[in-house]
């Protein structure tokens, strides 16, 4: 079992020896210092309710309401009750709707006035909130495109400056805390959550991740521009074996730590402060029961010595839901047992009574509780809470800006994946256009869930003068020139007469189909299929005239029975506040997609396999049906300009375990615009003791070219990242061939 660099520096004070102490700063020093004076004071009463976390609601009397946001009441007498009798540590959340930065920074100011002048011990607030994609309960705040949206831009540098401005914007409002980013990998696109993801691969996730973090927390937590960020769920959420959300996982350890386990990691390695737990079960046994997950797996081995916070209500729920504890009480210690230093609870006070009783009744140490205190202190004192509890107004940097909105412009266009494009596109501004399916006039469907509000479904509550796709059209084309109908509803029901009456009219139809806006368990589906009544809608408008189809949604509904009457498809997620712009600029060709597939797009609803699936995988009945035939593989994405590998070369193909794979490949641009191509690098291991992947991605990288341009990338790959988990859920790196791969270019190495 490893040590922590702060669990050593404790130890090597309670021995009187401090002269051996050269790897905390000394700002880190003052605060361990910090930490330790306050715990010596605290009773136990406090130190249960400093691991409590209860959400705004539970303390509120009266609501934020899209028609006035700034409605929203604190309960004062629950407010003073839970922060001064019950010392709770933590508060989280919006109260229904997003609030104004203004009424933010009331709330703040109210919650930590009374907790640092009313309080015993003036221990300020540690708040919480999702700022999803960016500070998306901040009504003035800048959302951008979801993540599947930021992995589909290959762009790590452009998805750090997106959740920078996340962090400004969430500080700026006087809140320090973001549950964020998401690492969960996604390889269960039925799963409600799958927007929230950087999609099916464990590299592209990993890089994009650490962006996310760095963007967050910048180089200083108590940086005005900051905030904590938080790893969620840990661990293997993502994939529930039914694909409902929160349901089981069945999966071997070795394909735990293989597939979702290495974004968490590097995410530890780079600093992150928090890390959420998995409301589901794994193998049996839920997250927040699990010692080994939490304590042996994340502690000990992973090294994690900051936050763990449960996510909400799951302690209850390993009584109510779970049923692996016969009542809270042995919920409570389960949990603590298992690791978790903060409790959602989020309503009451189950957690910090049961906890108090446990270590009464000598079932919890009380050094235990001190561990969590400890954490969460830190993170206080980290933040500059203890100083500055919610920066001055005067300070706090602008929320909104037209820099910020045209970085989320940026985002959303270089989101957009252009899948299909049979000479339609761009298209020529002329003649009458028809915009039709129910996404095509609406805010929600463009923002997706954790918008204004959790499920972002209120139109409601969208903040004036953003545009629709519709709108957007409009706009550029003159509304003279643009005919429109809905179509077809989220509810089911359809209006195809009316949409043909005015197709007959149009020399274009662009058609938006997609989901209604979800998350979570709202968001569970039984079936993958694009709804009935929008493929429906496609079929009667595929008379011949130039159709496209614009996607927006959670996650890929199966389109396979539609794709073949559109001339083009435009997969574009849920790109945000500026994704009808980005839209209508792409379908005009004002700029050149660059957008590439984050995960494979599925032809069949019982065929998810993922690009990185096994040979097995690829075996179908016959000749002419392969095993894995997606309608559109993983990486795909197509441009207005065409490109052309040549020349991969290695500078040697002949390695050690510890020596680098050296690659160049050469790009060209062989169309006539100027455009952006990323280079995937993939490696396939020939031979391995348990099956390997038919590839894995190791690398990418983007490039400007200019038409006719071409340049060399070059790729630096350690060979160790060639490693996998074998059953023993070892890493092991095998010798032998492997296979590099560039496009339809392949060089063999041998890894002696
Ligand atoms: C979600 C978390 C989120 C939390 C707080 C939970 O239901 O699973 O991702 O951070 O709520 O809003």
């Amino acid at each position: 079992m490893g040590i922590s660099p702060r669990a050593l520096f404790r130890l090597l004070i309670s021995l009187q020896l401090s002269f051996l102490l050269p790897s905390l700063s000394l700002a880190e020093e003052e605060t361990e210092e910090q930490v330790s004076s306050l715990l010596r004071k605290m009773t136990l009463e406090e130190k249960a309710g400093q691991m409590t976390q209860l959400t705004l609601g539970a303390i509120s009397s009266s609501e934020a309401t899209s028609e006035n946001p700034e409605a929203h009441q604190f309960d004062m007498d629950k407010l003073r009750h839970a922060l001064i009798n019950k010392h709770v540590g933590s508060i989280l959340n919006v109260h229904n709707v997003a609030f104004s930065a203004k009424q933010w920074r009331k709330v703040l100011t109210q919650v930590q006035t009374l907790a640092t002048e009313e309080t015993r011990l003036q221990i300020p607030i540690l708040y919480g909130i999702d700022s999803v994609h960016g500070a998306n309960y901040v009504r003035e705040g800048t959302l951008f495109p979801h993540n599947l949206g930021l992995a589909a831009t290959r762009n790590p540098l452009l998805v750090e400056r997106c959740h920078a401005v996340t962090a400004l914007e969430t500080r700026s409002a006087g809140i320090p805390w973001n549950f964020g980013p998401s690492l969960d990998v996604g390889r269960q696109p039925v799963w409600s959550r799958y927007v929230e993801t950087f999609g099916e691969d464990v590299h592209i996730t990993t890089v994009m991740a650490e962006a996310s973090v760095r963007g967050l927390q910048g180089s200083s937590l108590s940086s005005r521009k900051a905030v904590a960020a938080t790893a969620k769920h840990f661990l293997a959420y993502s994939l529930p074996t039914s694909g409902q959300d929160r349901t089981q996982t069945l999966l071997p350890e070795h394909y735990l730590r293989e597939y979702f386990l290495p974004p968490f990691k590097n995410a530890i390695e780079q600093g992150v402060q928090a890390i959420m737990v998995n409301s589901g079960e794994v193998n049996g046994v839920p997250i927040h029961a699990s010692h080994e997950m939490l304590s042996v797996l994340l502690r000990e081995e992973l090294k994690f010595d900051g936050v763990i916070v449960s996510d909400w209500e799951d302690v209850k729920k390993l009584h109510n839901l779970h049923r692996v504890a016969p009542d809270l009480k042995e919920a409570v210690r389960m949990s603590v047992h298992a690791g978790i230093d903060m409790c959602m609870a989020p309503y009451d006070f189950h957690f910090s009574n049961n906890l108090i009783k446990l270590v009464k009744e000598g079932a919890i140490p009380e050094s235990r509780l001190d561990e969590s205190v400890r954490r969460i202190l830190r993170m206080k004192f980290s933040l500059g809470l203890f100083n500055e509890p919610v920066p001055p107004a005067s300070s706090a940097g602008e929320i909104g800006s037209e820099e910020a909105h045209q970085l989320s412009l940026q985002a959303a266009r270089e989101s957009l994946i252009l899948l299909k494009n049979k000479g339609v596109l761009p298209l020529e501004k002329k003649g009458q256009i028809l915009l039709t399916g129910p996404g095509c006039h609406s805010l929600a469907a463009l923002h997706g869930s954790w918008s204004y509000t959790w499920q972002g479904t209120d139109e409601e509550a969208y903040p004036e003068g953003l545009q629709t796709i519709l709108q957007s059209f409009n706009d550029g084309y003159g509304r003279e020139n643009v005919l429109w109908a809905r179509g077809a509803q989220w509810d089911g029901s359809t209006d195809f007469d009316y949409a043909m009456n005015k197709a007959r009219n149009a020399d274009v139809v662009v058609c938006v189909l997609g989901e209604k806006p979800s998350t979570e368990t709202p968001g569970n589906i039984p079936d993958l299929s694009m709804p009935d009544n929008q493929l429906r809608l496609v079929r009667r408008l595929a008379t011949g005239k130039p159709l496209i189809l614009v996607l927006l949604g959670n996650r890929p509904r199966l389109i396979t029975e539609i794709a073949g009457h559109c001339h083009a498809i435009v997969y574009a997620g849920q790109p945000g506040p500026h994704g009808g712009k980005a839209l209508y600029e792409l379908l005009t060709g004002q700029f050149n997609p660059s957008g590439r597939l984050p995960f494979t797009y599925p032809r069949h609803p019982n065929s998810l396999l993922t690009y990185d699936h096994k040979h097995s995988d690829s075996v179908g009945p016959d000749k002419e049906t392969p095993g894995f035939n997606p309608l559109y593989e993983f990486g795909h994405g197509l441009s207005y300009t065409s490109f052309a590998f040549s020349d991969l070369k290695l500078k040697s193909s002949t390695l050690t375990k510890s020596d680098e794979i050296l690659l160049s490949v050469r790009v060209s641009n062989t169309g006539s615009r100027a455009g952006k191509e990323t280079v995937h690098v993939f490696t396939r291991d020939l031979f391995a003791s348990i099956t390997p992947q038919v590839k894995r991605l190791r690398a990418f990288s983007q490039i400007e070219l200019k038409a006719g341009e071409s340049k060399v990338v070059t790729f630096k790959i350690p060979v160790k990242e060639l490693a996998y988990h074998n059953l023993e859920s070892t890493s092991v790196l095998e010798p032998g061939e492997f296979d590099v791969m560039v496009g339809d270019l392949t060089e063999r190495i041998l890894i002696k």
